[in-house]
């Protein structure tokens, strides 16, 4: 695990997109893995621009979202699917049949989850992962608990969750119990991570991250076991850590 400290989020943001604007000149067809929530916003809207003013393309990309609500449709607002088309897929020239979102109201949710998993190996596993990281260490919706052996499936959200998440609901009891969540051993298996962190909200949970040996406690924490995973962090969820802690911990 490498450590990029950056000043805020807007700084974050800007690292995080030209990384992945590199992958992309590297390998036009490379398989993205894409997360949803406040972390990434700011990156989805750098690559829009860049997009827009250097044509980058995304013809021959393929996506693969972390995780979907269970219970919601493609044109719910709170979906992630409707997230994605909005925050990024509508703005940019990929085709809408290259982007994969699990499917939140699919009858065979096990089916669902096999046939996720089926559909990136088809495409040969996913490249550069994006993820952000929840306050009790979740990535995607694995929360804490779950084994790193897993593979695509249903979870029950912790209410800590449900309530963070609330924010984007007219209610909490409008937020959905369940979502089908790539597993951990799903997201170990991308050739590269790269995880975002900002805000002070999100600074005990780093520092879980860098000092802690990793638990199925604390999933993020099984990204240790990863030899390519990049961690690009502001200062503020740096918390009281700063560059020479993190150089003694060998993450610089
Ligand atoms: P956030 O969510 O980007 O909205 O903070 C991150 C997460 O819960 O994984």
């Amino acid at each position: 695990m490498k450590v990029l400290i950056a000043k805020n989020y807007e700084d974050m943001s800007g690292k995080a997109s030209e990384h992945i604007l590199n992958r992309i000149k590297a390998k036009p067809n490379i398989v993205l893995g894409l997360a949803t929530g406040s972390t990434p916003t700011r990156l989805y809207q750098n690559l829009i621009k860049d997009h827009k003013e250097n044509g980058t393309s995304y013809r021959q990309i393929i996506t693969f979202n972390l995780d979907e609500y269970v219970g919601l449709s493609g044109d719910h607002p709170n979906s992630y699917r409707y997230f994605m088309d909005h925050e990024l897929f509508n703005h940019i020239d990929i085709p809408k049949e290259n982007t994969h979102i699990p499917n939140g109201l699919a009858e065979n949710i096990e089916e669902e989850c096999h046939k996720y998993e089926a559909l990136i190996k088809k495409h040969g596993g996913i490249d550069v992962q994006i993820l952000g990281i929840g306050q009790n260490g979740h990535i995607g919706f694995n929360e804490p608990g779950t084994p790193f052996s897993s593979r695509t499936h249903v979870i029950q959200l912790e209410e800590s969750t449900r309530v963070a998440n609330s924010r984007f609901f007219r209610s909490l009891s409008e937020v959905p119990t369940h979502a089908i969540t790539m597993g951990i051993e799903t997201i170990l298996e991308a050739k590269e991570i790269i995880l975002l962190a900002s805000g002070k909200a999100k600074a005990e949970a780093m520092k879980r991250l860098f000092l802690e040996e990793p638990t199925e406690e604390f999933p993020a924490s099984a990204l240790k076991n990863h030899a390519n995973v990049l961690v690009i962090v502001d200062e503020e969820a740096l918390g009281d850590l700063d560059e020479k802690d993190l150089q003694k911990l060998n993450l610089i």
